[in-house]
């Protein structure tokens, strides 16, 4: 399942399982590494794995949040023991998954580096020294760190993940006043090219619902949609203790 794929693309620092289920927490640094991953069977009734989810998340400190893949049964399911869309985290809380060929073209000064720059962590992770969620969850793998410089600093990044014959794209960010110079497409064709290089045959990546132009960049590369998926939470009293 490529949901797993993309899991594994972005390690938690903590997971337990319940059946299939992977539940993950992360400090709150990010939504896919704090939620409940609901793919496959959990190994118990519902109400029973859903209870585990909100001990699990409450006892880290962070929201219940379950991640399901849209319009399956499991979606029905958990919204029938009163679990509702986390609304509250819109615009993200729709995700398209998208698969696409490795791109490859000109890289418009982009490289991929072995080991983060402080101007990479600045672009990926909101400043220049991360926190230990997002360095554990953002540089725990085969991970190639792409930069862009410009006018003597970091124009734009993008992280790359190698899992298995997959390259996992996410964070790829360009300064708003270097955009729609084509970095962020040189950035994705040096990834492209690294992921070709460690034997990686194609890309996935996930983009919110509400972010069109990344949408038209990656269907430009000619990305298509393999899935969606959307986050829940409980409703009023489907979680006795939930946080608000
Ligand atoms: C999305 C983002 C990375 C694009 O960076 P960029 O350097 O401006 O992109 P490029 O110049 O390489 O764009 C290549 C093509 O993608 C499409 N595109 C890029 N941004 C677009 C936008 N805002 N609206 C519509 N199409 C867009 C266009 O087809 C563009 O070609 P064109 O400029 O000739 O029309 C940048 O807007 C950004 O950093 N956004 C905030 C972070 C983000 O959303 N990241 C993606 C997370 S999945």
């Amino acid at each position: 399942m490529l949901e797993l794929t993309c899991s594994r693309a972005w390690p938690p620092l903590d997971e337990a399982r319940i059946g299939d289920w992977r539940l993950r927490w992360s400090d709150g640094f990010t939504a896919r590494a704090n939620s409940a991953l609901a793919i496959g069977e959990p190994g118990k009734p519902l109400p029973a794995a859903l209870n585990g989810v909100c001990d699990f998340a409450h006892g880290r400190g962070i929201p219940a949040v379950v991640q399901v893949i849209q319009d399956t049964s499991t979606e029905d399911a958990i919204a029938a023991q009163g679990w509702v869309h986390h609304v509250e985290h819109r615009p993200d809380h729709e995700v398209r998954v998208l698969t696409g060929p490795l791109p490859h073209g000109t890289s418009a000064g982009a490289e991929i580096l072995d080991e983060p720059t402080s101007g990479w962590w600045e672009l990926t992770a909101g400043g220049p020294a991360p926190t230990e969620a997002q360095r554990y969850v953002l540089s725990t793998g085969k991970i190639g760190y792409g930069v862009v410089d410009l006018d003597g600093g970091t124009a734009g990044a993008v992280r790359g993940a190698i899992v298995g014959e997959w390259l996992h794209v996410a964070r790829l960010a360009v300064r708003p006043e270097f955009r729609r110079r084509g970095l962020a497409s040189g950035l994705m064709n040096a990834v492209g090219a690294w992921a070709a290089a460690q034997g990686a045959t194609g890309m996935v990546l996930q983009v919110a619902m509400g972010n069109p132009g990344a949408l038209a960049l990656y269907e430009g590369m000619g990305c298509r949609e393999h899935h969606r998926y959307r986050y829940w939470v409980p409703g009023p009293g489907a979680c006795e203790d939930r946080l608000s």
